[in-house]
């Protein structure tokens, strides 16, 4: 029995930065193959005849050779087909539950019995390791590799599949999954997430029953706009923040998914996760290969907010784009002109900038179109050619005049859509997917380019290759996404229609890829109608995402709390807007918890709320680094309580940021006790300072006292947020 991170130690004093090591036929000594992370090991087991099982998803133990004891414990009902717990469950054979995969074969048939074969363990670097295991069909040759990538210090690992076959013709395949995993505990708990536009991240957590719960999306490109295939299950009892065994998974995927929850005649719950198969068969040439997207899961014993803290420093570390890094804060023109702009105003809205105090000009939507001006959402769309009564010096002469006044400038596009009223829609008909016999019908009055088409991938890179071309100093784009694929037809792939949503998301991640081969650095913000479309595959080729269209502070207190169980921080964009009746400085308190932007009429503002803002933008650029970079710990929950408290501390435990934001407006409502700290050092002492004050306000804290963190964290802070105080943020920084 081989523990995969237990031999880490031997790799390294062997100094090799790759190893592989291939286990064949030795099935006695590898019937048990555990993937070990910090705080958990998934263990999968060789049974006699040969089939692979996830035994054990949990607490490591100290003793790696005790997991193949696991099963001798478990007094389950019967496993009737012996594959309940299989780690890649087929179709056609003698199980009937749902599968992972379903073929048919070249010669029709369809059925399917995968059996281990071998497997191979390569250490890609100090915290990683992947194994491999190959699975085969006894009758047919037909292959799948299950892949697992574990990240030893977040306890994070990835999952997928690779499918290949040698047979005679192609084979189809009618389910493909990325991942199966058995959970075991006596109740399961599922927190999953709904919405709709300026809805998103609506939360409900329900008891799993038997039979199967399913979370999916058929909606081709603004994927997640009803479902995000985020989601937790506590095991035994729901998870709290602190308290608790729970499990976060997520398809890495922005397109359609399909993960389906089976409670099993044995109480297991199986989690079948990939791709939705939904109107997908796909047709697999011999010697070719498919490879599904990643599966994510983390898993605490501690609550909630460990589990999110992991999943933080992995995004950071290794999926989202520059997830380390630093962050532009902007004034964005949405709200402030929507498509009614000229050079002029836009000249003013660069000056605004400069005087807000933020680092870039965001110019979002209506710079283009002139057969078809995008003076509204009905057409342009497509036509990314500055439109010369609006632009009549071009984007060129923005670009120009941002440096003039000492900001960096940004541009919004939505190069995957058209609108029929353009000129792209009547010369590339055929580059729209549509149903070539029927009515066309919009979302937003657009339609869909047809990304599985290299010609249109080329179109869609050239949108943003030209801009840079044209301006070199651009410096951050702002990538929209607003309609849903409908009438799903594709005229580049004729026969293979059923491929369509796959090739769809490959083609947008191979144009993705085009621009970060050609621009690494520069920020781009992923947008989908607001969230639309959040994921990690699309957060490697992003800085950041628009979490909503909604952003009504309060809402947004809850929104962000939400995505900030599966996104850090320094991904997720927060603007000021008109959105809500509350007073400025409660939206820029609530902006601030995320990547600051502002939407507003910077000139139209009073004096003392422009103050406000150049000081509350002052203040971000001091705080910005534990925010971005930061533990976040949430502290009160806006949903069981009158108000919202979250932390973020950073590494050394030396500088802390605290926000706390009134959610109830009845009469009297307060935090009338304090709130207990998270992830200070107990032995260190703290200063507490109010910022952001609204000026002519004073704070009601007294910031010449100090504070253990062991009493923060054990007797608390009480940071007085009432109806007259309705959001207070607190930098806490070591006493020196
Ligand atoms: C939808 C986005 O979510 C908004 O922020 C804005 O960019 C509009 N599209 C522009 O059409």
């Amino acid at each position: 029995m081989y523990s995969i991170n237990r031999l880490l130690p031997i790799y390294k004093k062997y100094s090799l930065s790759v190893i592989l090591i291939v286990f064949m036929g030795f099935i006695s000594m590898a019937q048990v193959i555990p993937v070990e992370t910090n705080e958990n090991a998934v263990v999968l087991e060789v049974s006699k005849g040969k089939d692979l099982k996830m035994i054990y998803w949990g607490k490591r133990l100290a003793n790696s050779s005790e997991y193949g004891q696991i099963p001798t414990q478990e007094k389950q009902a019967t496993d009737y087909t012996g594959l309940y717990c299989s780690a890649y469950t087929p179709a056609g054979s003698r199980n009937l539950l749902e599968p992972a995969i379903a073929v048919s074969h070249a010669d029709g048939n369809r059925s399917l019995d995968l059996k281990y074969i071998q497997h191979e363990i390569q250490h890609e670097s100090d915290n990683i390791s992947l194994l491999k295991i190959t699975l085969k069909d006894k009758i047919y040759p037909f292959q799948v590799d299950l892949f697992y990538r574990s990240f030893y210090n977040q306890d994070v690992i990835e999952q997928w599949a690779v499918i290949s076959h040698q047979e005679k013709k192609e084979v189809v395949l009618h389910k493909f999954a990325s991942a199966n995993l058995t959970l075991k505990a006596s109740d399961y708990y599922l927190t999953q997430y709904h919405g709709d536009w300026a809805k998103e991240m609506q939360p409900e957590e329900s008891k799993l029953t038997h039979g199967i719960k399913t979370i999916d999306t058929k909606l081709g490109t603004r994927a997640n706009l009803f479902l995000p295939s985020v989601f937790m299950i506590s095991l035994n009892e729901p998870a709290s923040e602190d308290e608790g065994t729970v499990m976060y998974g997520a398809l890495e995927w922005s397109g359609n998914f399909k993960i389906d929850m089976e409670l099993d005649p044995q109480n297991n719950l199986r989690i079948i996760g990939g791709i939705n198969n939904y109107a997908s068969e796909y047709h697999l040439p011999a010697g070719e290969e498919f490879k599904t997207p990643s599966f994510l899961t983390v898993m605490s014993h501690n609550g909630k907010g460990e589990a999110s803290r992991k999943l933080h420093q992995w995004a950071r570390d290794y999926k989202l784009l520059d997830g380390n890094g630093n962050r532009l804060t902007l004034l964005n023109n949405w709200e402030a002109t929507y498509f009614d702009f000229n050079e002029q105003k836009l000249f003013s809205l660069l000056k605004d900038t400069k005087k807000l105090g933020v680092d870039l000009f965001l110019l979002d939507d209506g710079w283009f179109g002139n057969e078809y001006p995008r003076n509204n959402d009905d057409a342009g769309l497509g036509d990314w050619q500055a439109n010369k009564k609006k632009l009549p010096n071009g984007v060129s002469s923005l670009v120009k005049e941002a440096s003039n006044n000492d900001v960096k400038f940004g541009i919004w596009i939505e190069p995957e859509m058209v609108n029929p009223e353009s000129n792209l829609y009547h010369e590339h008909p055929d580059w729209v997917i549509k149903q070539p016999e029927r009515d066309e019908y919009y979302f937003r009055n657009q339609l869909v380019l047809d990304l599985s088409n290299p010609k249109v991938q080329d179109f869609v890179f050239g949108v943003v290759d030209d801009l840079f071309v044209e301006n070199p100093d651009l410096a951050y784009i702002k990538w929209d996404c607003n309609a849903v694929i409908y009438n799903a037809y594709t005229a580049h792939l004729k026969q293979q229609q059923s491929h369509l949503y796959i090739d769809y998301v490959e083609g947008l991640y191979a144009v993705l890829k085009r621009v970060r081969d050609k621009y690494p650095t520069v920020p781009m913000m992923l947008c989908s109608g607001g969230g639309g479309r959040v994921d990690y595959a699309a957060l490697q080729y992003f800085t950041e995402f628009w979490p909503s269209d909604n952003t009504d502070p309060l809402e947004r207190v809850f929104m962000q709390w939400e995505y900030s169980y599966f996104y850090p921080s320094i991904s997720m964009s927060c603007h000021v807007t008109d959105w809500g009746k509350q007073a400025l400085k409660y939206k820029v308190d609530v902006a601030m918890m995320g990547k600051l932007g502002f939407d507003i009429v910077i000139n139209e503002l009073p004096k003392e709320e422009l103050e406000f803002c150049q000081e509350a933008v002052k203040n971000y650029n001091e705080l910005k680094d534990v925010i971005w970079h930061g533990d976040l710990y949430r502290l009160v929950d806006p949903k069981l309580n009158d108000f919202a408290s979250l932390m973020f501390v950073n590494n050394e435990k030396s500088e802390a940021v605290m926000f706390n934001y009134l959610v109830n407006n009845r009469y009297d409502i307060k935090s009338e006790m304090p709130v207990k700290l998270k992830g200070l050092n107990p032995e260190k002492r703290y200063h507490i300072k109010e910022v952001n004050l609204f000026p002519g306000t004073q704070s009601w804290l007294d910031s010449s006292k100090t504070y253990s963190g062991d009493f923060l964290m054990t007797i608390g802070y009480n940071p007085q947020v009432q109806t007259s105080r309705k959001s207070v943020v607190l930098a806490i920084s070591e006493e020196k």
